[in-house]
């Protein structure tokens, strides 16, 4: 056997993925050790009650609730705590005595990666996360590493288990959004708020992470336009699916040139129409994909588990050896690069094609109405797809559902044409307007 220098490693941390860490690192330590060229010894974890369940067996020696006094003299800190403090202020004292730090934080990093990425920087540590989104999925390496000598146009992201895992069961087997959410919850892929999720508040924090990478720019999670998915109604679902499309929840980073041909990163998440002929309609249950557009490298995409404990462990422990190869071979940390400083676009400046349906009075006229109303805004119909919906009892006139899809238009032409159609007298509901993402 080699022998190896030993790497000092506090864990912060042993729930969900915290023990499963532990758990790898018993079974494959020496294999770890043997890649890493460097011994890794787990010299405690720190948690909240030491007697509380484990998911996997941590020698009681090695448990302790004084987080702080195992950091000194740590040469590695892996933070699986979560949220934003105490973690915030124990990564600043972990790297601050010049540890490396690994993290699964996504909140964290969203809110308070310049600082954070700020203090690795000035001692000349690093701070590693390649589990803070998409769990086991490759995707921050990739984009940082793999990616660096290309440039990355888009990125279209199914980056929330829970949600991908509702729309699935609505479109597969018709269940409601509350069934579907109370099962994503026994299988323990939701938050411990389910908001987060459904509200597409964590997504939002994984599109921040993946746009500021992509784009060299440190994107604030402030500047993510966001809509979860509690609007979306079985009708919507079961009209896309009529209509050759599947919902998903997306996050998008995307690099565009504004009116001006001024260069500007878009970040934003919102449930989309997408073709069922595109990669990521195959997603199912709740899996992930990042589908990103690079320039010379073309359609790139990443599938898999985006939580779970073991599977997020495969990330965190990949880190783990990045970091103890560091120490090995020593010198400072490769920085986070915001060079690029890219203007962050609002959403009104995005421009997408949509699908809007509307609930009309079947009578002669409407369609050449509503046809006005596009025009007079800019708004190019591509299609338009016309069912009785009901031919109207005595004295009611008939209705009838337009779907129409558009061509690309700007959200602000788009918001303003939804308006004047729902005051236009012809319509008597507007009652679906998604966008479509995503080319066939
Ligand atoms: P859990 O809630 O399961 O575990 C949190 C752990 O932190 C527990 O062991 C808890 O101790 C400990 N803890 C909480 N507060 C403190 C404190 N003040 N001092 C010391 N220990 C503390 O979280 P997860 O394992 O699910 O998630 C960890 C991180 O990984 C989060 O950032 C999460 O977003 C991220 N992540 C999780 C994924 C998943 O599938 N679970 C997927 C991808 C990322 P005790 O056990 O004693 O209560
Ligand atoms: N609640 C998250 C999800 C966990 O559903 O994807 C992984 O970040």
């Amino acid at each position: 056997m080699i022998e190896y220098r030993n790497l000092r490693v506090a864990l912060l941390g042993a729930g969900s993925v915290g023990a499963q860490v532990v758990a790898q690192l018993q079974k494959h330590g020496e294999e770890l050790a043997n890649r890493a060229g460097a011994g890794i010894e787990l010299i405690g974890v720190a948690v909240r009650d030491i007697d509380a369940p484990r998911t996997a067996e941590i020698p009681r020696e090695l448990l302790t609730t004084d987080a702080e006094g195992l950091i000194v003299g740590a040469d590695i800190v892996v933070e699986l705590i979560g949220g934003l403090e105490p973690a915030r202020t124990l990564i600043l004292e972990a790297l601050n005595s010049g540890a490396d730090v690994i993290t699964a934080n996504k909140a964290l990093i969203a809110t308070h990666g310049p600082e954070l990425f700020a203090a690795a920087e000035q001692v000349g540590a690093q701070l590693f996360y390649e589990a803070a989104v998409a769990g086991a999925i490759p995707i921050i390496r990739p984009l940082r590493d793999s990616l660096a000598g290309d440039q990355v146009h888009r990125i279209l992201g199914i980056v929330n288990g829970t949600t991908n895992y509702i729309l699935d069961r609505m479109d597969l087997e018709g269940q409601s959004l509350e069934e579907a959410l109370a099962e994503a919850t026994a299988l323990g892929y939701a938050e411990a708020d389910p908001t987060a999720d459904i509200e597409a508040y964590d997504a939002a924090q994984k599109a921040a992470i993946l746009a500021s990478l992509a784009f060299h720019t440190s994107v604030p999670i402030e500047a993510v336009y966001r809509e979860g998915i509690t609007a979306i109604t079985g009708e919507q679902v079961e009209a896309a699916r009529r209509a050759g499309y599947v919902i998903k929840l997306l996050a998008i980073c995307e690099r565009m040139i504004d009116a001006d041909g001024d260069a500007g990163v878009s970040a934003r998440v919102y449930p989309a129409l997408v073709p069922r002929a595109h990669p990521l309609a195959a997603v199912h249950g709740a899996k992930n994909a990042v589908f990103v557009e690079a320039e010379a490298a073309g359609d790139l995409m990443f599938y898999g588990a985006g939580a779970g404990g073991v599977e997020t462990a495969s990330a965190v422990l990949g880190d783990l050896v990045s970091a103890a190869r560091r120490h090995v071979i020593g010198g400072p940390g490769i920085a986070e690069s915001t060079h690029g400083d890219l203007p962050i676009l609002p959403i009104e400046s995005v421009t997408t094609r949509y699908q809007i349906s509307l609930l009309v009075n079947d009578q002669p006229g409407v369609l050449a109405a509503v046809a006005t109303v596009f025009n007079e805004h800019g708004v190019s119909v591509e299609t338009v797809h016309q069912t009785v919906s009901s031919l109207g009892a005595e004295g009611e006139s008939a209705t009838a559902t337009l779907v129409i899809g558009t061509h690309e238009a700007s959200e602000a032409s788009l918001a303003d044409t939804v308006d004047a159609l729902a005051s236009n007298d012809t319509v008597r509901a507007v009652t679906s307007v998604l966008r479509v993402e995503g080319s066939e």
